[in-house]
């Protein structure tokens, strides 16, 4: 007994310590970030995500584009696109990243320190400025056909057979999203099959119908949808 709780009390210093290194990053991340080729003192200040008087533009631009783009066309998958993405989506995800609610693996790398300190406001004028970009096609060879044609049938009919739902039901027609629902046209492939597998094997993002959803899909599956949501051709 005494032994199981010092091996508990292990076990915590060791997650905490990991906690800590991992905060330890997240801070030099963000004086780098704070630091890039700057002599300008306003710049300077207006990196400040805790300045909630910089103008939301003006942190899209000079902080969240060094990983999503300046117009939220990120060319890395590790970096999901924002561009076009639903605002009141956006919110509810800066929201949960802030609240550590979101707790899959990257969300936690990336964005929770990002998030811990922006307000309301903040985060409502984020999701305004990615809401009214525009989403872009990817500069990638042509994915193939057969593939594409798997991905379409189930994201507009669903797999009835292992009682897999449409997603266009909740993703709309043209993945375009709605209101809470995301935008996933031309989201990137490889983060779509990421976050399929966060809501199909883990607690990450907890408490919504993904989990549901992703619980009967195929590794093939995951791969169809996910090139042909990045496609997404007419
Ligand atoms: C250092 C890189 C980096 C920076 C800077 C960054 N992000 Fe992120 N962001 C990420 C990563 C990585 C993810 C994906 C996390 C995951 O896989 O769960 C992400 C996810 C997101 C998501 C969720 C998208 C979705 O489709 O669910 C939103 C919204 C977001 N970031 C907004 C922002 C905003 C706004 C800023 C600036 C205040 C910002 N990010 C700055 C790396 C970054
Ligand atoms: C019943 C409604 C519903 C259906 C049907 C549905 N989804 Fe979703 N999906 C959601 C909601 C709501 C979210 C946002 C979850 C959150 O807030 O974290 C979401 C999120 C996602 C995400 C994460 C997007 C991101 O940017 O991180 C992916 C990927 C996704 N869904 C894929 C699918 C696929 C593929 C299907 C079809 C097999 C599907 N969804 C069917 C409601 C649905």
């Amino acid at each position: 007994m005494i032994r199981a709780n010092a091996n508990e009390a292990s076990s915590n210093r060791v997650s905490r310590s990991l906690e800590i290194k991992m905060r330890g990053m997240q801070l030099a991340l963000a004086v780098v970030l704070g630091t890039v080729a700057s002599g300008c003192a306003n710049v300077e200040r207006s990196r400040d995500l805790g300045n909630p008087n910089v103008p939301p533009a003006v942190t899209a631009v000079q902080v969240c584009s060094n990983c999503h783009g300046v117009d939220g066309n990120s060319v890395s998958p590790i970096f999901p696109r924002l561009a076009g993405q639903q605002a009141a989506y956006l919110v509810s995800q800066l929201e949960n990243f802030r609240s550590h609610h979101r707790a899959d693996p990257e969300g936690f790398e990336y964005m929770w320190g990002i998030s811990h300190k922006l307000t309301d406001a903040q985060i409502a004028g984020l999701a305004e400025y990615y809401s009214k970009q525009t989403p872009r096609l990817h500069d990638m060879p042509a994915a193939d056909p057969k593939q594409l044609a798997a991905g379409k049938e189930i994201f507009e009919k669903g797999v009835p057979e292992q009682n897999v739902i449409p997603c266009a039901a909740c993703h709309g027609p043209k993945g375009q999203g709605i209101g809470a629902f995301p935008q996933l046209a031309h989201q990137h492939a490889d983060y779509i099959v990421k976050q399929l597998n966060v809501f199909q094997y883990t607690q990450g993002r907890p408490g919504t119908p993904m989990e549901l959803i992703a619980h009967p899909l195929t590794g093939e599956n995951k791969e169809a949808i996910a090139v042909y949501l990045q496609a997404f051709p007419d």
